[in-house]
């Protein structure tokens, strides 16, 4: 490149800076591209940005460095040519590295090059008084004794564009940080209401549910959990146990689908010594194991029709004869049964018994489902990443693009698949971070899946706006104009469907 300078030339190099100053949200990648255009316009090797960090500056930046020179790059303010620059905030110009004893050499970087030919030019970031920074180039030159007042020039005016872009930069971190801080105040202020240790909810429909535990909890009522699969119902009856004042007395757990319809008596009520063949010695059922604690029966729409009556003589008076046995045995037990089937359904079609149903439906808690409180999401996504890091000593995180496909999936195995997810992503990783293309096929392809669908649904070119406001239009005729239900529908918080009502002026019917 030659030296003589050119007005045109330098201008449009300073067009160029300004340009890629304000390229984009990334401070990092707008420096680097400012380094290789300066790179263009001036005969230099290297040149970084370096920016101070309390008692520090560091190389954030730099064209010709590789990833792992630009690391080292961290002077005390002070130390070596950087390090002083930043510290007195004026310009240092190295005519020939080589004769230059503060020169550190710290990054390694110049190896290769014969010192003798390189001049470095050092000038700090200023804004107003303060010194943000350095930005310092390493110029090549032949034999010739060259001046590089203009080379110095030039920085001065890059400089100071420079110290602007961080300035502002500063100031955005700033105020993100205040806001994330608000946000976190807000989270902690609604946190207080109604907090499960382990369980996670803050949307409006979990908040209900731990509403109902911490109510039903201290008392003696059955309680009835339902929802599909992996809403957390086993997760809910344990609390509802360990919250009771039952909490000392035992938890027994039993699944009424997992075994044979043969075995269920046997398994519930025990059975006495040569009850059947094979009943070598009497052994007690699950209800008199849970003696003064709380059994949690699982799936009890799948209780045979023939064993119903015995329990519902359990709720009733307490009492019940073991398999093959004349003694009635008494107990006192706190039921807690669940269920992903529709019991009404059942119960109209003979297949459970209504005045179960009634006994068992005394306090019914509905789980939603996940894709029913997706803002939980997140926070669950945050709450499953640490106990799986903790549990295989790692410290996995993930991208928001990543996060937002989850939020946007729409869970058919609820908590359960998000959990075994999250774990199977933190196992497998090899990466620090988690990214898009770490995530299991059938969840990308959702994503891709739901929004070529939306866009073959709307052929017309539809705003995000058309499509809340359609949605939301549907959701309140759908519950009759109910807004904590629509809302609810929507999987948003009343306050939201609120304030969206009132922007799009839908609180008139039309
Ligand atoms: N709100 C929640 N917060 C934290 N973990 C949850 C939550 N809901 C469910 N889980 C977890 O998801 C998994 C499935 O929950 P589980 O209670 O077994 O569901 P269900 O009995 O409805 O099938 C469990 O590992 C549970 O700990
Ligand atoms: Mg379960």
């Amino acid at each position: 490149m030659k030296r003589d300078y050119n007005k045109a030339f330098e201008m449009t190099a300073l067009y160029e800076i300004s340009k890629l100053l304000g390229s984009s949200l990334n401070l990092k990648s707008n420096l680097r591209g400012v380094m290789r255009v300066l790179s263009e316009y001036l005969d230099m090797k290297r040149g970084t940005v370096a920016l101070r960090n309390n008692s520090e500056v560091s190389i954030i930046a730099a064209h010709g460095m590789t990833e792992e020179e630009i690391k080292k790059g961290r002077y005390r303010l002070g130390e070596g040519i950087i390090g002083r620059v930043a510290k007195l905030g004026s310009p240092i110009v190295i005519p020939s590295i080589g004769d230059e004893p503060l020169f550190l050499n710290k990054t390694g970087a110049r190896k290769i090059i014969k010192k003798e030919n390189v001049a470095f030019l050092c000038v700090p970031i200023k804004f107003k008084n303060e010194t943000l920074g350095v930005l310092s180039v390493d110029r090549l030159f032949g034999s010739k004794v060259i001046s590089f007042e203009e080379d110095l020039r030039l920085l001065k005016i890059i400089a100071s564009l420079i110290a602007q872009t961080v300035k502002l930069h500063m100031e955005i971190g700033k105020e993100r940080e205040a806001f994330l801080e608000e946000k976190e105040n807000l989270r902690q202020q609604l946190k207080g209401k109604y907090r499960l240790a382990n369980i996670i909810g803050q949307s409006d429909r979990m908040q209900e549910v731990f509403a109902s535990v911490h109510s039903v909890a201290p008392s003696k009522a059955n309680v009835l959990l339902r929802g599909e699969s992996g809403t957390g119902k086993e997760l809910i009856a344990k609390a509802i146990h360990y919250m009771s004042p039952r909490a000392k007395g035992p938890f027994i757990k039993f699944n009424c689908a997992s075994i044979p319809e043969g075995l269920l008596e046997s398994e519930l009520f025990g059975h006495e010594k040569g009850a059947f063949t094979g009943a070598m010695a009497m052994r007690k059922g699950r209800f008199e194991l849970a003696d003064g604690g709380t059994i949690f029966l699982d799936e009890i729409g799948d209780l045979p029709i023939a064993l119903q009556p015995k329990i519902l003589r359990v709720l009733q008076e307490k009492e019940f004869e073991r398999v093959g046995g004349e003694k009635t045995t008494r107990v006192d037990v706190r039921l807690i049964a669940a269920t992903s089937r529709n019991l009404e359904d059942l119960v109209s079609e003979g297949k459970f018994r209504e005045d179960l149903y009634y006994r068992l439906n005394v306090v019914p808690v509905f789980l939603p489902p996940l894709r029913e409180k997706i803002e939980d999401i997140p926070l669950l996504v945050e709450f499953f990443l640490k106990k799986y890091n903790e549990e295989n000593h790692k410290s996995v995180s993930i991208t928001s693009d990543t996060l937002n496909i989850l939020t946007n999936y729409d869970w058919p195995g609820n908590v359960r698949e998000l959990e075994n997810t999250i774990e199977r992503l933190v196992v497998m990783s090899r990466q620090k971070i988690i990214t898009p293309s770490d995530l299991p096929f059938n969840i990308r392809d959702y994503n891709l899946r739901a929004r070529y669908a939306s866009q073959i649904k709307d052929a017309l070119p539809s705003t995000i706006e058309d499509i809340e406001k359609a949605r939301i239009l549907d959701a309140i005729k759908k519950t009759g104009g109910i807004q904590a239900k629509a809302a609810r529908l929507l999987g948003i918080t009343p306050r939201q469907i609120g304030y969206k009502i009132k922007k799009y002026d839908l609180s008139t019917p039309k």
